[in-house]
């Protein structure tokens, strides 16, 4: 072999330095290209109690990991030699047209996770066009977001107290500040068994004890946040000291029926969804009463552990009701294949918990933006690798799954 001295004129074109980010959650996000690293940079980011009362879910978490492992299980189906050089990933949901197939689903307490909160996911939810779901357990009031997002889509999520009069009176609020639906969850009679925040002491607000100083001292920037912000507290609800289950236990209502339902379906003058449907009896009950959508859904594991997977559901409820209400999934949602797979069998919607609060805890607003960024260009590569260019062209076809986790047929 011959050899020779490397000229300078040979190397200058192989010399492509990045210009530097000097911002360090910059470079993190833009180092981050799953949700799942956005996963691993929330968590070095962020007090152990709060990344556990965020990942974690009930009991032995069961329900989750089947969730996700039923969408690693899909196949799907491409067709090839399809025009896919322009894709529309925009979806009619509830008589307004969203941006993505996705929108963001309420989650309590979420100041916690980042201080920036439930703002950072309205802001960034308008900016995308997709809607914004804010919890009765919120952490910003329904007004506030609202004014932060004047022109974005909001939804409010109601857990029917015992108080009921209360309830209802932030039902009138969010109707008064433009909210156009309605998400009523039913799959709280009482608090599931959320163990990694028994075994940390996760306590509401966080409570300075030995321990959790000594693991402030690697996250200094959550503390800084925590420290030098409006102090955390429920908008919605009274002062509380204690944990997430005793405080769902002594609010929400065991004894909330269907009764109740169609009482809060004539209530509302927008559009209402039932989130935390389980069963096709269950949502076809749903559908008489006359609500919009249900929102197939296992509240991303956090209540009845080994419930059933609500990707496994979702094909026999759209044979049942597909015709007379609109069918939305959620739980395991971590990427835009997973969101594909959801439309192809036949859901009109999706909401993403998780994957908005690990772009949150790993860099605020710009995390979020980051967590759809990452989601949208997922949706658009799988329907042109599936040879689709709108989201109505999605059929089960598209779709099958190999057999590991299929529910036996009785
Ligand atoms: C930290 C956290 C808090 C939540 N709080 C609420 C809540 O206040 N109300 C509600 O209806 N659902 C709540 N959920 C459930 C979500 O709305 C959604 O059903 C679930 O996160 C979907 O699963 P995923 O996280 O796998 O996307 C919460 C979920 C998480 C992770």
């Amino acid at each position: 072999m011959k050899r020779q001295l490397p000229h300078a004129r040979d190397l200058a074109p192989l010399m492509k330095f990045k210009k530097p980010v000097w911002s360090g959650t910059e470079r993190r996000l833009a180092s981050a290209l799953t949700v799942e690293d956005l996963r691993r940079i929330a968590k070095r980011r962020t007090p152990r109690a709060a990344f556990d009362y965020t990942d974690g879910a009930a009991d032995g978490e069961v329900s989750l990991a089947r969730a996700r492992e039923a969408f690693a299980d899909v196949e799907f189906r491409p067709g090839v030699l399809r025009d896919v050089s322009t894709v529309d990933t925009s979806r009619e949901v509830l008589g307004v047209r969203s941006a993505l197939p996705f929108g963001i689903a309420p989650t309590g307490f979420t100041r916690m996770m980042q201080t920036e909160g439930e703002i950072a996911g309205a802001t960034a939810a308008q900016a995308a066009g997709i809607p914004f779901a804010l919890s009765t357990m919120a952490t910003t009031s329904i007004e506030d977001v609202a004014a932060a997002s004047p022109g974005g889509r909001h939804w409010f999520q109601l857990y029917m107290w015992k108080d009921r009069e209360r309830s209802m009176a932030l039902v009138d609020r969010a109707a008064a500040a433009g909210y156009d639906t309605l998400l009523v969850t039913v799959d709280v009679p009482v608090a599931g068994a959320r163990l990694r925040d028994v075994r940390n002491g996760m306590t509401i607000p966080p409570t300075l004890t030995p321990r959790t100083v000594a693991n402030a001292i690697p996250r200094p920037a959550w503390w800084f946040n925590f420290l030098t912000t409006e102090p955390l507290a429920f908008a919605s609800l009274d002062a509380w000291s204690g944990t997430v289950a005793e405080l769902l236990d002594t609010m929400f209502d065991p004894t909330v029926t269907y009764e109740d339902l169609a009482w809060i379906r004539a209530q509302w003058p927008g559009k209402v969804v039932v989130k935390g449907v389980q069963s096709v009896v269950d949502a076809a009950r749903c559908a008489e009463i006359g609500v919009d959508a249900v929102l197939l859904s296992n509240h991303g594991g956090r209540q009845l552990d080994r419930a059933p997977v609500p990707f496994h559901l979702l094909p026999d409820v759209v044979a049942e009701v597909g015709k007379d209400v609109e069918v939305h999934l959620d739980t395991g949602i971590m990427s835009g294949q997973d969101v594909v797979a959801a439309i192809a069998h036949g859901a009109t919607f999706t909401l993403i918990g998780r994957a908005y609060l690990y772009g949150l805890m790993a860099g605020g607003r710009a995390g979020v933006d980051r967590t759809i960024e990452i989601l949208s260009g997922q949706v658009e590569r799988t329907m042109r690798l599936l040879g689709v260019t709108t989201l109505d062209e999605l059929t089960p076809d598209h779709v099958t799954q190999l057999v590991r986790l299929e529910p036996r047929r009785r």
